[in-house]
């Protein structure tokens, strides 16, 4: 447990100053490099030919995506899950909805898909060393249809066109004024552009359950006890209250308010100990022992989060003069790879989650620093991190 004071913040910041220093010295350091001609002279065939393949390699990233988005369109995955044993190539064309004419082309499809880890290719016959045949990986287990965890929702609804066309007016927005490169595109935000354009609300909607069906197994499976003796609980722009049935039906004795903008919540019907309430999060919040804000405050800046988690501590319940709840947030704590033994492949998801922040709305991925430096704003006294839920962890804060 993290108690805030304003010492605990002044070392925080002290030690970012320290860094930045480290940084300006280095960039001194390396300055007299930067000069053409000596760039030009000193590197090898070799270097340049390497850093060239670099920029290749980063420039067709894209294609990863969209070749997994494909495969998933496709049903490639369920193909092979169907199948019951590796399926071989004929096999595979014969099973999925394709053009006659584009069947010599998805072998192609797919050893890039294996290359990315999404198939692995094993022999089929020990007669015949030719024949072989793909079979799923566990990354690709998680984009089955039917599985129960399926991920396959989100990666459609990140990969969208509608989604993806903001990336197009990213360098626009440095150079304009407008709140988000998602408002440079479409020209309002991301909330109203949902409320006007059923086919995103579709997709963010989908995307949000796919996701939320899997953050509540873990949930449930790993830290019930974060729920013990709590009696009423609001989930904070809870969308379709996927998250919030999961909790109500683990906990009978619970009463549950999902509370989201009206126009998500309109049609959606409660539980016995679940209902839905339209309504917004900057206004004053229905009292409860806590409230969840899974995957809210990343939507927001500094400024806008801070307004939120007001709203929440007025609306924590007291016992006599003492507040007894709490808010539970589930969201990203971005680890500096210097002080984490995360792999470099989650630092950097974690770094596109924040792009995709900024590009998309007003907000960001907080380092712990930044989430302590809000709570403390906000007038909370302390906060416990726990990272059970992968690139994600579990926060739990008290007034
Ligand atoms: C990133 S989604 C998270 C949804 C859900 N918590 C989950 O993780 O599946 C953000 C949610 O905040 C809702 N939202 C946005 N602005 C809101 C506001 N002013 N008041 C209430 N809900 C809002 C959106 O409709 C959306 O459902």
């Amino acid at each position: 447990m993290h108690k805030l004071s304003f010492r605990h913040l002044r070392a925080v910041l002290g030690a970012v100053k320290v860094v930045e220093f480290t940084n300006f010295r280095q960039e001194r350091r390396f300055s007299h490099f930067i000069n053409k001609d000596l760039i030009i002279k000193e590197s090898s065939s070799v270097e340049l030919l390497k850093a060239h393949a670099f920029i290749w390699n980063r420039m067709f990233s894209f294609i990863n995506s969209m070749s997994l988005r494909c495969a998933i369109q496709l049903g490639i995955p369920d193909a092979i899950h169907n199948h019951g044993k590796p399926m071989n190539l004929p096999q595979l064309l014969a099973a999925l909805p394709i053009h006659q004419t584009k069947a010599p082309f998805v072998r192609r499809l797919m050893r890039i898909l294996v290359h990315s880890g999404f198939f692995t290719v094993e022999k089929v016959s020990e007669i015949d060393v030719l024949e072989e045949g793909y079979i799923l990986t566990n990354a690709s287990r998680l984009l089955l249809k039917d599985h129960p965890l399926s991920v396959a929702p989100f990666v459609l609804g990140i990969l969208d066109p509608i989604v993806a066309k903001p990336y197009h007016h990213m360098s626009s927005w440095f150079q304009n004024d407008s709140p988000t490169a998602f408002h440079t595109a479409y020209g309002m935000n991301i909330w109203d552009y949902t409320c006007h354009e059923p086919k995103l609300a579709h997709l963010f909607n989908q995307c949000m359950e796919s996701d939320s069906r899997l953050v509540s197994s873990v949930l449930m499976k790993e830290c019930k006890q974060v729920f013990d003796g709590i009696e009423k609980f609001v989930d904070v722009g809870g969308g379709t209250g996927t998250v919030a049935k999961a909790i109500a039906d683990t906990f009978p004795h619970l009463e549950c308010i999902v509370l989201d903008l009206p126009h998500v919540v309109a049609d959606l019907e409660g539980t016995k100990n679940m209902t839905f309430l339209g309504g917004d999060m900057f206004d004053a919040l229905p009292s409860a022992d806590a409230i969840l804000l899974k995957w809210i405050l990343h939507d927001w800046n500094d400024e806008e989060s801070l307004k939120i988690l007001l709203r929440c501590k007025e609306a924590i319940t007291s016992k006599g003069n003492h507040k007894k709840g709490k808010v539970i947030i589930i969201d990203m704590v971005m680890r500096n790879k210097n002080e984490s033994d995360d792999d470099d492949q989650s630092v950097e998801t974690q770094l596109f989650f924040d792009m995709h922040m900024m590009v998309l709305l007003t907000g960001k991925q907080r380092n712990e620093e930044e989430w302590a430096k809000l709570f403390c704003d906000a007038g909370f006294s302390s906060y416990k991190i726990t990272p059970i839920l992968g690139l994600r962890s579990l926060i739990e804060l008290y007034p």
